[in-house]
């Protein structure tokens, strides 16, 4: 168990609400948060109370995504052990978010990078806040996609999009979002939180049996794929990370300059 304060956790009404609470670092995740995720999750999947899972950032940042110190020290040991690396927090949490089966909303507002991005994917609902930026910049960290991304993106967004997306790393904003079907609504960034928890509400008001099973079915199709190329992505995220590409991004990163990928 975790006991970080970087996520806060709070359930009412049946709805159980993660909030990233790490502003000064723009909500970047680390392992403690990603561990802390995980046992949310796993405890929200398993306690009747719960109906419904919101994950929320503040007005300003959603998430920064990983951490890139603690992708330093990983890349510094030579990246995780392929046995080891099933077994992080990250890869957990990835596990349990793909088949939690309630009910998932997300308010996004500021930017989203990274895997503030891609367990979008895994959101039944997401309402975006008109200051809402995502980014993918796998690539210009020297690493590849996470959390399935590399199979949902192309098929919400097409392959050639998914392609600047993913190869260009280069932001797009909340209208592009909603144009793709990445997001619901675009709102306010002050009515953001509020219209995903009016959302959360509705859904757990209604029978979870149903709800459940309804979400179930509309993921069966491909719900064996996803964990399939999320070990993919899982092996090859691995050896990038042991690269010198990445060891560069991170370091250029923690630096404050610009990456010098001419050797890599
Ligand atoms: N990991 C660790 N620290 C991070 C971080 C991350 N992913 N993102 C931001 N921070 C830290 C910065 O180092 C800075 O710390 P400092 O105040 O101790 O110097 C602080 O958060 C503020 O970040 P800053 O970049 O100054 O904020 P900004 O408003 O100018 O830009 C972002 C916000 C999110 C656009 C920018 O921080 C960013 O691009 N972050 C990296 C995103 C990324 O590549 N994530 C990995 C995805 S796989």
């Amino acid at each position: 168990m975790s006991s970080t304060q970087d996520i806060l956790v709070h359930t009412e009404a049946g709805v159980a609400t993660l909030t990233f609470n790490r502003a000064d670092k723009k909500n970047s995740i680390t392992e403690a948060m990603y561990t802390a995720m995980a046992d949310a999750l796993e405890q929200a999947a398993q306690d009747a109370a719960v109906r419904c899972l919101v994950f929320q950032g503040d007005l300003a940042i959603f998430s920064a995504g990983n951490d890139i110190a603690d992708f330093l020290q990983q890349a510094a040991k030579g990246g995780p052990a392929p046995a080891v690396q099933g077994e992080r927090p990250v890869w957990r949490f990835l596990r349990l978010l793909a088949g939690f089966p309630k009910p998932l909303v997300a308010a996004v507002c500021g930017p989203a990078v990274g895997i503030g991005t891609t367990l979008l994917l895994h959101c039944d609902l997401v309402y975006a806040g008109d200051n809402a930026a995502f980014s993918l910049p796998f690539v210009n960290l020297g690493l590849c996609p996470e959390a399935a991304s590399s199979l949902l993106l192309p098929q919400m967004l097409g392959y050639h999009r998914a392609a600047e997306a993913l190869l260009l790393g280069e932001p797009f904003l909340a209208e592009a979002a909603l144009e793709v079907g990445l997001v619901n609504r675009v709102v306010p960034p002050s009515e953001c939180n509020a219209l995903a928890q009016a959302q959360a509400r509705k859904l757990a008001a209604k029978p979870l049996a149903a709800l459940v099973e309804t979400k179930r079915l509309m993921k069966a199709g491909q719900a064996s794929l996803v964990r399939t190329r999320m070990d993919e992505e899982g092996a090859s995220f691995a050896s990038l990370m042991a690269g010198p590409a990445a060891k560069e991004a991170f370091t250029a990163f923690m630096e404050k300059r610009r990456p010098d990928f001419s050797r890599c």
